[in-house]
């Protein structure tokens, strides 16, 4: 029985984990990037060059990372990313994902293409899931399926806009890899090569839950994740545009965010359409392979907007000291998504709240590292020799 901390005391441990663990074509899915993955190294090279100068004789004996976002408490200022593959991490990975959010006090998103529905994650959530929306091509499909979001009790609905065409990793050609997955003779020959994820995933889910679905389509567009002819041209839309998202503005009560732009240009008029916030965010490195880091552009989207949008980011936080880094920019919220996905993978649900408390611990004690005591006190002050794009310091 492995002790608490799981034998990973960092987020790469369990990255290493889930590495032995999954077949190739699987662990390269989630980990990789899009062409050079240029964007993929830079997200944690832009993280690793800010430089962070301790304070000390501050009694920081009364230090918490908890904040306050959307009118909810949460531990740390820190959320789960939407991602498509919990479930191919450990069975009914997405459910573990939820339960871990829920421990920790921190929200977790449910994803349109989640292989578990997404009315069984709220459950298994206590409440803390947000939904993030693909927006399909067909518009009653499209509206039935916020509707129904909204039936269950869900406030926050991230809309991810930067997959209006597929990405190119071709990673996941080289490894025969693909979503729908298609169990080509290169795919076979890798999950073979892992018994031990055929009997924790593979046969526990055939046994109980039957074939890989997204969970979520309705009958029009369901399908196994085995199907061919469930593609794209269903489920991304590039004709989307600025009348679809004031659609469903007109249809959410709800705070509604969007995810995945880079500009200030497109962040203003997020505001403009009355949205709540947007999550800056190069999709991990996943589809624009030469985007500059969603951390360098955080301080000049918060100078467009100012308070009146919520500014998360997300790709590339990997430890706890990225948060204080994102805040100190003048982001609300970190997010990532394959931190968790490694712990899920590594040990389900404890790997998973493993991933949480290492950014907790870590965030928690950098704080202390900087005579910080509460998250309103991060600012740009905490950094040595900053960048010429940080917000300069007043006063
Ligand atoms: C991806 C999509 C599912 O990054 O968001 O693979």
């Amino acid at each position: 029985m492995a002790s608490g901390d799981l034998g990973a005391y960092n987020i790469e441990d369990l990255r290493q984990m889930a590495k032995k663990r999954l077949p190739r074509g699987i662990f390269e899915y989630v980990d990789r990037g899009a062409e050079d993955e240029i964007a993929l190294q830079h997200n944690r090279d832009v993280y690793r060059s800010l430089k962070l100068r301790n304070r000390v004789m501050v009694d920081v004996s009364k230090r918490t990372t908890e904040t306050e976002i959307f009118g909810q408490k949460f531990a740390m200022p820190y959320g789960i990313s939407p991602t498509a593959s919990a479930g191919l991490m450990s069975e009914g990975g997405e459910v573990g994902l939820a339960q871990a959010a829920a421990r920790m006090g921190v929200p977790c998103t449910a994803a349109t293409n989640s292989l578990t529905p997404v009315e069984a994650l709220y459950d298994a959530g206590e409440g803390n899931i947000w939904f993030q929306l693909y927006m399909w091509k067909d518009l009653a499909l499209r509206a039935a399926f916020v509707e129904r979001i909204k039936a269950i009790g869900i406030d926050t609905l991230l809309v991810t806009v930067d997959g209006s065409v597929g990405a190119n990793r071709e990673h996941d050609r080289k490894n025969g890899f693909s979503m729908p997955l298609r169990y080509t003779p290169k795919l076979i020959a890798q999950v073979l090569a892992k018994p031990g994820w055929c009997l924790r995933v593979l046969a526990p889910q055939y046994l109980k839950r039957g074939v890989f679905r997204k969970a979520n389509y309705p009958p029009e567009l369901a399908s196994k994740l085995t199907d061919k002819y469930i593609d794209h041209e269903h489920t991304k839309s590039d004709s989307q545009n600025w009348d679809d998202i004031k659609r469903i503005r007109d249809m959410w009560p709800g705070n509604l965010v969007l995810k995945g732009l880079q500009s200030w240009e497109d962040a203003v008029i997020a505001a403009d359409v009355g949205l709540q916030g947007v999550v800056l965010s190069n999709h991990g490195g996943r589809y624009l392979d030469t985007a500059p880091a969603p951390l360098q552009v955080v301080p000049e989207v918060r100078a467009a907007v100012g308070d009146r949008l919520k500014i998360i980011i997300d790709s590339g936080a990997r430890r706890g000291s990225d948060i204080v880094k994102a805040l100190a920019l003048g982001a609300d919220m970190v997010m990532s998504g394959r931190p968790t996905l490694f712990g899920a993978a590594a040990a389900g649900e404890a790997g998973s709240y493993r991933a949480l408390e290492i950014f907790q611990t870590e965030m928690d004690r950098v704080m202390a590292q900087l005579g910080l005591n509460s998250v309103d006190e991060i600012s740009p002050h905490v950094f040595w020799n900053p960048p010429d794009w940080a917000p300069v310091v007043k006063g």
